[in-house]
Order: C-alpha cells, then sequence, then structure tokens
C-alpha cells in the first residue's frame, strides 16, 4: 500500500512479522516457526536476514531466534537481559538495549517502547528473567513508522507513542487470553492514532479468540484493519 512508500510488512503468522525496506534491511521480529500451527510452511524467507528484533522471552516469540539468526545471519535485536541469554544460546551477533532507547538498523531506526506482559524464558534448566516485555517502533528512512505492540495489555502510555513517534501501521495484540482481546485493541488503536491496524497473536491455538471483524466492528470505518492470510504482505 502507499502508506508504506515501498517498505514491505509480511505476517507471518502469530506475532512473527517479516519488515523488508525500499532499500534492502530485512527484519524479522519474533519468530516463531516450527511450532507455529499458521507459519506459512513454503514461505522461503530472504536469504539475508539482517536484524532478527525480539519483544520477549516467551517461547512462541523466540524459539527459532537461534536457528534463523545462524541460517541468515542476523544480529539479534532485543532487550538487555533477553540479548544475553540468546547470546548464551549460541547467537554469535547481538545488540542489548533498554526501554526508551533507540538504535540505528541500518536504515531503520528502532526504538524500545514498554508493554505490560511477563517475560520470562523457559529452558530445560527452568525460568530465567530475561528483562520485561517489550515492543518496538520501527522509523524507517524515507519509509513508514511501524509499531509492534508485542505481547500486552492495553496501557494508557500508548498515548505517548503516538505523540512521540506516530506510527502509521500498529501491529497489536487482539488474540484475548494472554494479551489484549479486540476491545481493549479497540482503545488501543484509537490512543495509537494509526491509520492501519495489522491484527497478531489470534488464532493461532484455541484460547486465542479475538478476531479482525470483531476489532473492526468496533473501529471508525476510517482505519484499516488489515485481513491477511499469514505469508501475505500489506
Ligand atoms: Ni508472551
Ligand atoms: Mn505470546
Amino acid at each position: 500500500m502507499s502508506l508504506l512508500k515501498g517498505t514491505r510488512v509480511t505476517w507471518m503468522g502469530h506475532a512473527t512479522v517479516l519488515i523488508q525496506t525500499a532499500k534492502g534491511t530485512n527484519i524479522l521480529i519474533d519468530p516463531f516457526i516450527a511450532h507455529n500451527p499458521k507459519y506459512p510452511k513454503s514461505f522461503n524467507l530472504p536469504e539475508k536476514i539482517h536484524y532478527i528484533l525480539l519483544t520477549h522471552g516467551h517461547g512462541d516469540h523466540i524459539s527459532d531466534a537461534a536457528p534463523v539468526a545462524a541460517k541468515h545471519g542476523s544480529t539479534v535485536v532485543a532487550i538487555y537481559e533477553l540479548a544475553a541469554y540468546m547470546a548464551g544460546k549460541g547467537v554469535s551477533e547481538t545488540i542489548g538495549m533498554n526501554l526508551g532507547g533507540t538504535v540505528q538498523l541500518n536504515d531503520c531506526a528502532a526504538t524500545m517502547v514498554e508493554a505490560k506482559h511477563s517475560a520470562g524464558a523457559q529452558d530445560e534448566q527452568g525460568t530465567h528473567y530475561v528483562g520485561v516485555a517489550t515492543g518496538f517502533v520501527l522509523t524507517i528512512d524515507d519509509g513508514p513508522v511501524l509499531y509492534h505492540a508485542g505481547d500486552t495489555s492495553l496501557f494508557s502510555d500508548m498515548k505517548l507513542i503516538a505523540d512521540l513517534y506516530h506510527p502509521e501501521v500498529a501491529m497489536l495484540p487482539i488474540g484475548g487470553h494472554f494479551t489484549m482481546g479486540p476491545s481493549e485493541a479497540a482503545l488501543a488503536a484509537r490512543l495509537l492514532a494509526a491509520s492501519m491496524i495489522l491484527p497478531l497473536h489470534f488464532g493461532t491455538f484455541p484460547p486465542l479468540k479475538g478476531t479482525p471483524d470483531q476489532l473492526a466492528a468496533l473501529l471508525d470505518k476510517n482505519v484499516y484493519v488489515a485481513r491477511l492470510e499469514p505469508g501475505e504482505s500489506l
């Protein structure tokens, strides 16, 4: 869509999103592939994925980060403790950052913003503290401003994200149970004042019952709610 000014945003099911800028930077957010029942299995990821962004340590957001980073030569970007955890899982290039900070990733400025959610990482050794849950605002040179909320409840400081960064596209969880559902996401969309919403984190598993239609019914008609199939792009 023209709003995206040449940037391609592809939903891979659940919270996994591939961003490809007009200048050729490939960014994969929250890779959940092998155990994601909605992942488009025939989809071929780009050979080079420059950056993998992780919003928090839950398995449905990080479980494929290490193998994708190894295969596609990616640098993993996450909150400090999660970046260190991923380094311990064999990821050779990491950038640890924290809330309110911005890192420049080629032609994309990635700002880490708040989310309200738990964030422990679990493996055979138990549950590990890997920082708090986060979202990302991606400000792309000559491109759009994108917001990926990660897993979160509704919180009123989304208004600050709108005031500071003016995201044009908001990627919001809508499934409920572990995150916001459609009614909370509708108010989030209003606070964010984004013109396009890409619903995430719904339909993957039976408890994630919220639907894009339920969200759209609660929004003004001038807000576009994308109804993508996994593997489709905005
Ligand atoms: Ni989570
Ligand atoms: Mn999740």
